[in-house]
């Protein structure tokens, strides 16, 4: 008899010496049968640099799985579905930004760590949801030029007196957030906490008891006495927070992300088994150099800042597996 496919992939990431990282969207069988490590971009990122496993299988979107390729060069790095992209990384390239270094030759770049490592390699730094606010402060520049989320982009302008341009990226899911939905649910729910992703436009974030990353959505649940929470993100982080808070309520509308619902139990398997060229992450040299200098000088901005002590930036929730 086969064994169930959960037992398979766990069998085979152990005799493989490999690591499977499960970013919040995924569906609750990759995230909870078989992910070693679940979090959000910042927190895996650190898990993919400091692990000694050969393998790390990314059950996520290309450019979380290039992330772990440019701080883990000598392992082997695989996605499940290598299709799986996202509307952010998609809408900038590295020649857009080298365009806009000539017309803001003073700024600093920040670019959000949904973008392709050509795109990292050509900014200053990189950021996430859970420390943009902390790296804009931090850089010397009072000039920023922000990539490539236009909502982050305007979300910052109110919390900085910096400059911020803007570019016009936006992600599927978090722009279909509307002030009108929320408002529907607040009178609804009355005494729900609403926590909103920083992706999301301005009228939405405004209405938010915390506007933050997937990291920060799941710091307020585990510390705050509420009993519901809406959570305006993709659907897979609320799936997730139901099966750890089982006496929370978790509401609202449930948007998914088609890209990372493409990550499925049958794909992590095949890839184990035998990954095809194109589920193995592979970088130009110079690229991926230009890229990790730009992801360490936010882990050094961000260890500098008073906010990198908050314990979901640092790593995500794991289970030990092969022991
Ligand atoms: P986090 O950085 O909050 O994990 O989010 C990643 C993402 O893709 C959001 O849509
Ligand atoms: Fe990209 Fe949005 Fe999907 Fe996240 S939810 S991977 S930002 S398209």
């Amino acid at each position: 008899m086969l064994a169930p496919l959960t037992l398979r992939i766990r069998e085979l990431a152990c005799a493989k010496n490999a690591v499977i990282l499960g970013h919040s969207y995924m569906t609750p069988d990759v995230l909870f049968g078989v992910s070693d490590h679940r979090g959000d971009s910042l927190g895996l990122s650190k898990i993919a640099r400091d692990t000694d496993a050969d393998v790390i299988v990314f059950c996520g979107v290309r450019f979380m799985g290039e992330t772990a390729k440019i701080l883990s060069p000598g392992k082997t790095v695989l996605l499940p579905d290598p299709d799986a992209g996202c509307s952010l990384s998609e809408a900038i390239t590295g020649a857009d930004v080298r365009r806009l270094r000539v017309e803001h030759p003073d700024a600093a770049f920040v670019c959000y760590v949904n973008t392709s490592a050509e795109v990292k390699a050509e900014c200053d730094v990189v950021c996430t949801s859970a420390n943009a606010l902390a790296i804009v402060q931090a850089v010397p520049q009072q000039k920023v030029v922000f990539l490539p989320d236009r909502y982050m982009a305007a979300n910052l302008r109110a919390l900085t007196t910096k400059e911020i341009i803007g570019y016009d990226g936006r992600c599927i899911v978090h722009e279909t957030f509307s002030k009108d939905t929320l408002m529907a649910w607040r009178r609804a729910h009355p005494g729900a906490r609403i926590l909103v992703h920083t992706e999301s436009p301005e009228e939405v974030v405004a209405l938010a008891d915390l506007a933050g990353g997937t990291g920060d959505m799941v710091d307020y649940v585990r510390r705050s006495d509420a009993r519901e929470f809406m959570l305006v993100t993709e659907c897979g982080l609320s799936e997730r927070l139901k099966v750890e808070f089982p006496d929370r309520q978790f509401i609202g509308t449930c948007t998914m992300c088609p890209h990372m619902k493409r990550v499925e139990l049958r794909k992590v398997l095949q890839v184990l088994e035998a990954p095809r060229p194109d589920q193995v992450v592979t970088l130009p040299e110079d690229v991926r150099v230009r890229a990790h200098k730009a992801i360490e000088r936010m882990f050094e901005l961000t260890a500098k800042a008073a906010d990198a002590t908050r314990p979901h930036s640092n790593a995500g929730e794991s289970t030990p597996r092969c022991d």
